[in-house]
């Protein structure tokens, strides 16, 4: 069971319950319609690089599922739906829109409206054409105005509401993950990269900013930015001075140049190399003022000094973990939401992502899934703790719908609500869906009550 904490503000109708994907993770379709290859589609191929050698050629086949897709959706009585638009799908290579990409989710949005479920559409969750990562990916500058092009040609073509537009998801996984450790696409490894593929991601979402205000004037218009809060493994000042160090190149790396338009004073003890290229005007269009602010929270990280990083990773000891490893710790977010409302003057907060991958098996047509139905408890109760803490909370989205290609893990990891069997496509919903679904049924029909008592 899923309940809310009595009179949440969690429980006003206002604030919204949301579900959510990403276009690479479900889609599949990789070469229909005249969809290009992204740099997913490329890495793929490297061998090691995706756990289970698998592919996102299929993935949960939404592209040819999606009306199904979207009737589950409604079925759990969910106020809003998350997901992305493929960049490949919709542009070609001569910057030209691919009409037939544009009708899918146009179809989708359509959908969405006669369902009465509000679009929340995120332009680039990762993943980037290929062409372009072949000019250099997001170490080159242009991309950042590719990227502006190509949000400029697909909000226009788009008719229909779009309640809210992210720019990007999570640029600290497309920069760090993708350019400086090399475990996501595009696989670069190097230290001077990270910071230099971060810049230009944050100048495509200040340019795409300027786009939004100026095409969707009425949409929700901002970022999302994922947040492993940091501690220190130890009271000793070195250790937190480690976590004070992760939580600049990790954290606030991300949220100080678009909030406040700097960069940690972190900066200046870089070495030259590593550092990104900042031109004039980049840190005003960085920090433009955002809508809203979506917040992905899975784990907290803890962290022991070390004598060449300054920092190391360390996993406390008999502490639940998710099948991803990750400690389950939903005070982290409470504590997080708490720290940047204190430190910043935020925006409207989002959680756009919170979830945890389990070990799910469907028995007799059933997934017992009682370790995400009690995450998903445990951490709605922190997001309801940090907004009676004055925290400017206005929804929140569980990560996934549906059991999806999880990115270096391949399919070996189960995120969804919904189990998806991948021989035959088939969608069974676990019971954390089930216990979703009750819990905003009794929501509406309490709103519905005090509607009436009014
Ligand atoms: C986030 C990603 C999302 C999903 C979850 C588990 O970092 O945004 O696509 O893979 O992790």
């Amino acid at each position: 069971m899923i309940s809310l904490p009595h009179e949440s503000p969690l429980g006003d109708h206002n604030f919204i319950f949301g579900i959510a994907t990403s276009s690479f993770q479900i889609e599949g379709a990789s070469t229909t319609d005249g969809r290009l290859a992204s740099i997913w589609d490329q890495f793929c191929q490297k061998p090691g690089a995706i756990k289970d050698g698998s592919n996102g050629d299929i993935a949960c086949d939404h592209y040819h599922l999606w009306r199904q897709d979207l009737a589950l959706i409604a079925e759990l009585g969910v106020d809003s739906y998350r997901f992305s638009i493929a960049w490949p799908r919709v542009m070609l290579k001569n910057g030209e829109l691919n009409p037939v990409g544009v009708a899918f989710y146009q179809s989708i949005l359509s959908e969405l409206e006669r369902l009465n479920i509000k679009a929340f559409v995120t332009l680039y969750h990762w993943d980037l054409p290929q062409y372009l990562e072949d000019e250099g990916g997001w170490l080159n500058r242009n991309t950042a105005y590719a990227f502006a092009d190509y949000a400029d040609k697909i909000t226009q073509a788009l008719k229909g509401p779009v309640y809210s537009w992210a720019t990007l998801n999570e640029p600290f996984c497309s920069a760090y993950l993708g350019y400086q450790y090399g475990i996501h696409a595009p696989g670069l490894v190097g230290e001077a990269y990270g910071k230099k593929a971060a810049h230009h991601l944050l100048l495509a979402h200040g340019l795409g900013m300027q786009v939004l205000r100026k095409n969707c004037p009425n949409s929700l218009n901002g970022l999302v930015l994922n947040f492993a809060p940091c501690y220190p493994a130890s009271p000793s000042p070195e250790d937190e001075a480690a976590a004070r160090l992760a939580d600049d190149h990790n954290n606030q790396w991300f949220i100080q140049p678009v909030i406040e338009g700097c960069y940690p004073d972190l900066l200046a003890q870089l070495p030259i190399e590593h550092r990104p290229d900042i031109l004039p005007g980049d840190m005003e269009l960085i920090s433009a003022p955002l809508d809203f602010l979506g917040v992905n929270y899975y784990s907290r990280a803890v962290y022991k000094d070390h004598q060449e990083t300054g920092y190391q990773q360390w996993l406390p000891s008999q502490v639940e973990l998710t099948a991803m490893g990750w400690e389950v710790y939903p005070q982290g977010l409470t504590d997080l939401l708490v720290q940047l409302h204190q430190r910043y003057k935020l925006p409207d907060i989002y959680i756009t992502e919170n979830g945890a991958a389990t070990d799910d098996h469907l028995v007799d047509g059933q997934v017992n899934d009682e370790q995400r139905v009690r995450y998903l408890q445990t951490h709605l109760e922190a997001v309801h703790e940090a907004a009676l803490q004055g925290v400017p909370l206005k929804g929140y989205f569980a990560w996934s719908l549906m059991d999806n290609f999880e990115w270096a893990e391949g399919y070996l990891k189960r995120f969804g609500l919904v189990y998806v069997d991948y021989q035959t496509q088939q969608r069974i919903k676990k019971q954390s869906a089930i216990a979703l679904q009750q819990m905003l049924a009794g929501r509406k029909a309490l709103a519905q009550n005090q509607i009436g008592e009014i």
